[in-house]
């Protein structure tokens, strides 16, 4: 069967890199696409805001999957506008993104379904939010309701930082996405990232990984979208992973289905592991960029099938099956990201790097011209690597970044640092 991908990441990469290896899968096409992509799928040139576009290559090239990778597309309606044109999607309707383009909406899911998550308050204006934060007290997190690029949460440690927050929300900071305030309370405990698979009615548990947002050694400098990612998440033992599908990703698909909005892909679940237990922070419509660069290396089935059950209905009765190693991926960005960086650098050592290490380097930010990989953007590269443990996984995908000739990128050099202070103790 043909396929087609939406999107251009190190996500879309390791998607692409894990369906190309389907028996299933006859031409594989991918829309943009990156310089690594190109190895494995047919890049296009096309404009995936354009839905009747995508509907028409799709029908012209008997696609008989669209599976789409970033949020902004899902939140747009490409699913619905796709599924109406008798099209198979694996992401959820423009409903069913609400779920990460509103974090108002997830929060009302989670009172109304009981599923455990910080206390809040949604708030349309300034004083009835700014009255929440002095009843409340600090430290209290203000978010703004919309995307706003990871941007838009503030942990405030006083109140007058949050009543602040407040301000710069409904200033106008985050334009649209800021015309909601959500207030809620400070978690404390270990974050961890959790994803599952759903048909509309069906879950089906992934896997855990673990994020880096901040874009310095120690956890340090601005957020950006993650600096490296490994899976499994050590904290998530088996039983917590089981309380997470029927206390928090179980309640949401059937909250989902009652308000009409049937959830075809994946759950991407930003959990905080407190003491009372697994608790919501968020979700996402979609895989985690790098999360997914670890998810796959460490899948054993074919994904294909998975997909397709999604977008079908029909996830009941698939199971499956990972590898025992674990993964681990270190982010190259431009020297500058998550700020101003330059492009059209060139990477050297790419093949050698992998050749000599066994690390799978899964491409984000760059184009292939002229025989030679160009930086295209700020997250460019994910080096990805196995082991039996973290620590080995990391020293794997280190001596493959030390052979990469990219002065012009950098990394953070502490990747995994909490999963090998445990392996450690
Ligand atoms: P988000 O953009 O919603 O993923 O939030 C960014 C980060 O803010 C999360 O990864 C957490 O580290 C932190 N965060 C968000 N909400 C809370 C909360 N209620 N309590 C503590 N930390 C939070
Ligand atoms: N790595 C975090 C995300 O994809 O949102």
């Amino acid at each position: 069967m043909n396929i087609l991908v939406i999107g251009s990441g190190g996500r879309e990469h390791a998607l692409c890199w894990k369906i190309a290896q389907s028996p299933l899968i006859g031409s594989l096409y991918c829309a943009p696409g990156n310089g690594g992509i190109a190895d494995v799928a047919t890049c296009l040139d096309l404009d995936v805001t354009d839905h009747a576009g995508v509907i028409d290559f799709c029908k012209s090239h008997e696609i008989a999957l669209v599976v789409v990778g970033p949020e902004a597309p899902l939140v747009a309606g490409l699913a619905d506008d796709l599924e109406a044109a008798g099209l198979m999607v694996f992401g959820p309707s423009k409903g069913g993104a609400q779920l990460e383009g509103s974090k108002g909406f997830t929060k009302d899911i989670c009172a109304k379904y009981g599923i455990p998550t910080a206390a809040y308050g949604r708030f349309a204006d300034a004083v009835a939010a700014k009255a929440y934060v002095e009843a409340q007290g600090a430290p209290i997190v203000v978010k703004a309701d919309g995307l706003a690029a990871g941007k838009g949460v503030i942990i405030a440690h006083t109140v007058a930082e949050a009543l602040e927050a407040i301000d710069t929300i409904f200033g106008g900071a985050f334009g649209d996405a800021g015309a909601e305030v959500v207030v809620e309370e400070f978690m404390e405990g270990e974050e961890a990232s959790f994803f599952a698979l759903s048909d509309g009615k069906t879950t089906l548990a992934l896997a855990t990984a673990q994020d880096h947002k901040a874009v310095g050694d120690g956890d340090t400098g601005p957020n950006t979208g993650g600096m490296g990612a490994y899976s499994p998440a050590p904290i998530m033992t088996d039983a917590l992973c089981a309380q997470v599908m029927t206390e928090i990703i179980e309640p949401t698909a059937r909250a989902m289905a009652d308000m009409g909005h049937p959830y075809k892909g994946v759950f991407f679940a930003g959990l905080m592991i407190t003491k009372d237990g697994p608790k919501l922070i968020e979700y996402n419509c979609r895989f985690g960029d790098p999360e997914c660069q670890v998810l796959m290396t460490r899948m054993d089935s074919d994904l294909v099938p998975l997909l397709l059950a999604c977008a079908k209905g029909e996830l009941a009765g698939h199971s499956i099956n990972w590898k025992d190693d674990v993964a681990l991926t270190v982010v190259m960005a431009a020297n500058g990201y998550p700020g101003n960086y330059k492009k059209g650098t060139e990477i050297k050592g790419v093949d050698r790097a992998s050749e000599g290490t066994g690390a799978n380097i899964f491409h984000a930010g760059t184009r292939q011209s002229d025989g030679r990989l160009l930086a295209t953007g700020g997250r460019v590269l994910n080096v990805t690597a196995t082991g039996k443990t973290v620590t080995e996984a990391q020293a794997k995908a280190y001596a493959a970044v030390k052979l990469l000739d990219w002065p012009e990128g950098f990394c953070r050099s502490d990747i995994g640092w909490r999963a090998v202070a445990r392996e450690k103790a």
